[in-house]
């Protein structure tokens, strides 16, 4: 019986989930030692202090790749009054597409013909908004280089996918301007779920191989980035 209650107790008290929740400030704060952050790397407690952290002058030039619901489009536009916002996109090209909130949590499956119409509905009488539907490898590839102040990654999260978006963003982003992107690490005191994505290793792989640093880290559930681009 004792031994029963004990086993089902061990069960649930899982180490590697508890110790991110403790530690990611503390995580985060080793980063600069492992050669990957600034040593005046910045922890924001979420994106949409974004802005605060990245200031873009005049009237900027802004990409996101996943656009999904345009939630964070919509702070981007809001928060920078870009001359263009670049919307990347699988958009009809993918059947059906799940998102978390920015903290991981609420997912939730749209068919890619509601997220275009969506965003129809949203920017599609805004002049300011460029669509580019389709894989982003092959969307972004196609725009001209040092064009952006900044591109938020979010789109595909896989290690090869994630490392593509961010080595063509570093051909299209303007010297100083900044690559920026979600889900780099999981903040286990906002976010319900254990996610594993490709994201952590791509940005840490990309800045050693490009001597990149990240500037700043935005601790929502799903953790961002910003890297402050210097060619
Ligand atoms: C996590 S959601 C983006 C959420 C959005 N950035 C926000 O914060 O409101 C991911 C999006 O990336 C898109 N996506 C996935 N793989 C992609 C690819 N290879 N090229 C372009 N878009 C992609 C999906 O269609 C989906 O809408």
């Amino acid at each position: 019986m004792l031994i029963d209650r004990l086993s089902n107790l061990l069960s649930r008290y899982n180490p590697a989930r508890l110790a991110p929740a403790v530690l990611i400030n503390e995580w985060a704060r080793r980063l600069p030692e492992k050669g990957i952050a600034s040593k005046e790397l910045m922890i924001c407690n979420g994106r949409h202090r974004l802005h605060e952290v990245i200031s873009l002058g005049g009237f900027p030039v802004i990409g996101e790749i996943g656009v999904f619901k345009g939630d964070f489009a919509q702070f981007l536009k809001s928060r920078y009054r870009p001359s263009q916002l670049h919307l990347f996109d699988l958009f009809r090209q993918a059947q059906l597409m799940g998102s978390g909130d920015v903290d991981g949590n609420n997912c939730e499956s749209c068919s890619g013909e509601f997220l275009f119409e969506n965003a129809m509905r949203m920017f599609g009488s805004d002049p300011s908004i460029v669509f580019h539907e389709g894989d982003s490898k092959v969307t972004l590839a196609e725009m001209p280089d040092d064009y952006f102040d900044l591109i938020y990654i979010d789109g595909d999260h896989s290690y090869k996918g994630c490392l593509s978006d961010l080595t063509t963003s570093f051909r299209k982003i303007k010297n100083q301007g900044w690559i920026a992107g979600h889900d780099f690490a999981v903040n286990y005191k906002k976010c319900r779920h254990r996610w594993h994505f490709g994201v952590r290793d791509a940005v840490t792989d990309f800045c050693r191989d490009n001597n990149q640093k990240i500037s700043a880290l935005f601790l929502d559930g799903c953790v961002s980035y910003a890297i402050r681009i210097q060619k």
